[in-house]
């Protein structure tokens, strides 16, 4: 019998995903420890959103399996916070500031409850902590960047989850905004909560998180921070990009078709 780590939060195991046969995650395995703000990095398109998807169960990998705290995602998702890509909201929806805090307390078996007292209380505590209470009756399609992006982390703090999956929190927000944010995080930390943040600012990785996760469709390192943003590790990510996604595509042709692979070898190569 294994005995199961019960200070896992995250775990991931042979996670590969494709689009239209692509692969943009590779056999992507690892456990993340409950209680901690790690950091997931790599290049554009190098499948960070992706993988968050994936460990929230958004999206359904080609091959592996996630466990949340030892167990299957479907069992734990009311744990579970998410704070999406800015670009990836539509800002023309109708909802307030209120609004969209409070669907952070609407789980689905109570979608069709009215807001308890205690609902109310959390949402509007949620929006202080982010310095969005003069903003609250506000159509999020007009507030600015940097307060768009604390909408949906006030979104995340009304869940209150236990682990929180921010994909770029950080983006379009001013300095005083970006220490606000992260005081904010290292506060949720103290409190026991997991926090896994996408992040490609790469100058405050180290001062930011206390393990890292270099992503290039595989892992590249994952661990302690300053083990992992080694040069080579770092080249490996942002400087052989092109290189790592078509050996990758070669795998998952000869894994996927090994038959037709062959035909097609016998066919058109001459030796
Ligand atoms: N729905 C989709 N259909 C097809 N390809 C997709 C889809 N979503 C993402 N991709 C592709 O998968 C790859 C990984 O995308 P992903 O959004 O996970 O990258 P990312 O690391 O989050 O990038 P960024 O830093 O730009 O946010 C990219 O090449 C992207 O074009
Ligand atoms: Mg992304």
């Amino acid at each position: 019998m294994t005995v199961k780590n019960p200070s896992i939060a995250v775990e991931a195991h042979n996670i590969t995903v494709a689009y239209d046969r692509q692969p943009v995650l590779w056999e992507v395995d690892f456990e993340m420890p409950a209680g901690k703000l790690i950091g997931i990095i790599g290049p554009n398109g190098s499948g960070k959103t992706t993988l968050v998807k994936t460990l929230m169960g958004v999206l359904t990998p080609d091959s592996g399996y996630v466990e949340i705290f030892n167990e299957p995602l479907h069992e734990v998702r009311s744990k579970i916070a998410y704070v999406p890509q800015r670009e990836s909201v539509d800002w023309d929806f109708p909802a307030s500031v209120y609004d969209v805090v409070m669907m952070g307390r609407f789980s689905a078996k109570k979608l069709f409850q009215r807001p308890s007292k205690q609902d109310k209380l959390v949402v509007r505590q949620s929006i202080e902590k982010v310095g969005l209470t003069p903003f609250i009756r506000r159509q999020i399609g007009q507030l600015s960047g940097g307060q768009q992006q604390r909408v949906f982390l006030a979104r995340s703090l009304a869940q209150e989850a236990d682990i929180y999956f921010m994909d770029e929190p950080f983006v379009g927000v001013d300095a005083a905004t970006e220490t606000a944010i992260l005081t904010l995080m290292l506060t949720m930390k103290d409190q026991g909560k997991t926090l896994i943040i996408v992040h490609h600012d790469l100058q405050t990785v180290s001062e930011y998180f206390d393990e890292v996760l270099l992503l290039n469709t595989r892992v590249i390192d994952y661990g302690p921070v300053e083990t992992v943003l080694t040069d080579a590790n770092l080249k490996a990510a942002y400087g052989g990009q092109l290189n790592v996604l078509s050996k990758v595509g070669e795998l998952m042709k000869q894994s996927e078709f090994p038959v037709r692979e062959k035909e097609f070898k016998n066919r058109t190569v001459k030796k």
